[in-house]
């Protein structure tokens, strides 16, 4: 070929790549075609009024990119196999047209676009900390800490159960607060990160889970990804139906049994101490590992916190798991797996497939904080404004229920959210509230199997927002709620 007609644009500060951009440019708009032969070094250098090197860089740039190849002696010719990606050749103008690339999803995305409950001016979302209260500039000074004295050997690949100081402190901790003594720690992003774990190495292709038939339904996600069936088990005002549950138990070849104990989710109930030991005895007796989520049991208000499952687990089939998304805020993604040292090196094992290495960074500064007491600060602080702001939902409730309005509810000993049965049309009054700028949730969200919704109850909130904002809020939403008449 003699010559090639080029349009050189400026955009790099660097000659021979520019005119190496021209060419590809030439080369994809289809005017030279592959095996052609491209013009000389010489006659370009001519033509382009540059030094003849210049393009001798330019054509190496497309030799190391694909797009050029040269044989001795013969010149540079344009590649036979172009490095172009998405392109169908267009037989007609030989340019390239692209089309868009259709995915072969195995795992679809079956959520239903949202706006998140943190978007409306009042929300109820139970189980959500009011993270306005959360002390940054205190903890500010132990990221600086973190950084002006960084555990260098740490810092590097290796010990991915988490950093060992926030081990040690988080041990410390359930040991003195949940009598938690004999188990493994491992460090994870959050509960939800502890459920996919436990799931993927206990559960199989069929294998049964037992679970609350009004529960959390982010964990069930992790059990039926792992191939599990959900086996509801029925609840009484006090938590789990434990005659129903061994009935479970004896029919079906259960595997796992997921439970919340301390304030069942979503209802808010304590289970009593003598019903937990039934379960657990019946557990111990049909060899059934339990999961034991202990997501708010901080914000315990009328006594100390009852002591968790895993504090007394002879068999060690207790799989404990706590979370630091109360008791900081969500977006920190700390949560706590305590288990047998039987089972630890298994899931710290299968964890290094998807993140093998903790976030050293974050959990060094959350040690130091921890270490200096200011951890415990902070939670005593919020117990007692979360403990006033369950007061004055309450209040305001019995103000609705004196002026005639159709509610009940029981005051839970601790946790982060009511449980109001409104005796009809819940889901209604969920969906109308979001029109006045309420987020709150009726019990149809939290069934295992929909024929048991009655569609009496909603979930309200009450640590998220301030007390004020609750007054607001249900001040708006008590229009909605139904009168008896
Ligand atoms: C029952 C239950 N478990 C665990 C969590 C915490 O999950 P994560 O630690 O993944 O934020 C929540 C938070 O809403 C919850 O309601």
């Amino acid at each position: 070929m003699k010559t090639l007609n080029l349009t050189i644009e400026a955009l790099s500060k660097k000659l021979y790549l520019n005119i190496a951009e021209a060419i590809k440019t030439a080369i994809k708009n289809g005017n030279v075609k592959p095996l052609e032969k491209l013009p000389s070094a010489r006659l370009l250098a001519e033509q382009l009024d540059v030094n003849r090197h210049t393009i001798m860089a330019a054509y190496n740039e497309l030799i190391a990119q694909g797009w050029v190849e040269t044989k001795q002696r013969r010149g540079y010719t344009v590649a036979s196999a172009l490095p172009i990606y998405s392109a169908i050749t267009n037989k007609k103008s030989t340019k390239t047209t692209t089309t868009q690339h259709k995915w072969r999803i195995i795992k679809p995305n079956e959520a239903k676009a949202q706006l998140p409950a943190s978007h409306y001016q009042y929300n109820f979302a139970g189980g959500n900390p009011d993270i306005n209260i959360f002390p940054f500039n205190e903890f500010r000074g132990y990221i600086n800490d973190a950084l002006n004295r960084p555990a260098i050997k740490d810092l590097n690949y290796g010990d991915n159960a988490g950093y060992p100081p926030f081990i040690k402190e988080v041990a410390t901790y359930l040991r003195r607060v949940r009598s938690i003594t004999d188990k493994e720690i491992i460090v994870v992003n959050g509960t939800q990160e502890a459920l996919y774990l436990v799931a993927q190495v206990l559960l199989c292709q069929g294998d049964k889970v037992a679970v609350e038939s009004l529960g959390y339904r982010p964990a069930w996600k992790a059990f039926e990804n792992a191939g599990a069936k959900l086996i509801g088990i029925k609840q009484t005002a006090q938590g789990i139906d434990v005659e129903h549950l061994e009935t479970m138990f004896k029919a079906n070849e259960i595997r796992l049994l997921y439970l919340t104990p301390l304030h069942q989710y979503p209802t808010t109930t304590t289970l009593p101490v003598a019903e937990r030991i039934k379960i657990y005895r019946l557990a111990q007796h049909y060899n059934i590992p339990i999961i034991e989520d202990d997501y708010d049991h901080e914000f315990h208000y009328d006594s100390q916190p009852l002591a968790p499952m895993a504090a007394n687990d002879p068999s060690g089939l207790v799989i404990y798991l706590s979370s630091f998304s109360k008791l900081m805020f969500p977006g920190i993604r700390l949560g706590i797996i305590a288990i047998d040292k039987s089972l630890s090196s298994h899931i710290i094992n299968y964890r290094t497939i998807i993140n093998h290495k903790a976030n050293v960074l974050l959990q060094d500064a959350v040690a130091r904080w921890m270490k200096d007491g200011a951890f415990e600060r902070h939670l005593r602080k919020a117990t007692r404004i979360y403990q006033q702001r369950r007061q004055c939902m309450v209040n305001v409730l019995n103000g609705f229920k004196d002026e005639g309005y159709n509610i009940e509810f029981t005051i839970p000993p601790g946790g982060m959210a009511l449980w109001v049965n409104v005796g009809e049309n819940a889901q209604q009054i969920s969906l109308l509230a979001r029109n006045e700028g309420i987020f709150l949730l009726a019990e149809n969200s939290f069934h295992l199997n929909h024929e048991n919704d009655e569609d009496q109850y909603i979930r309200l909130g009450f640590s998220g927002q301030s007390e004020e904002k609750i007054q607001q809020g249900l001040a708006l939403l008590k229009s909605l709620l139904n009168k008896i008449s």
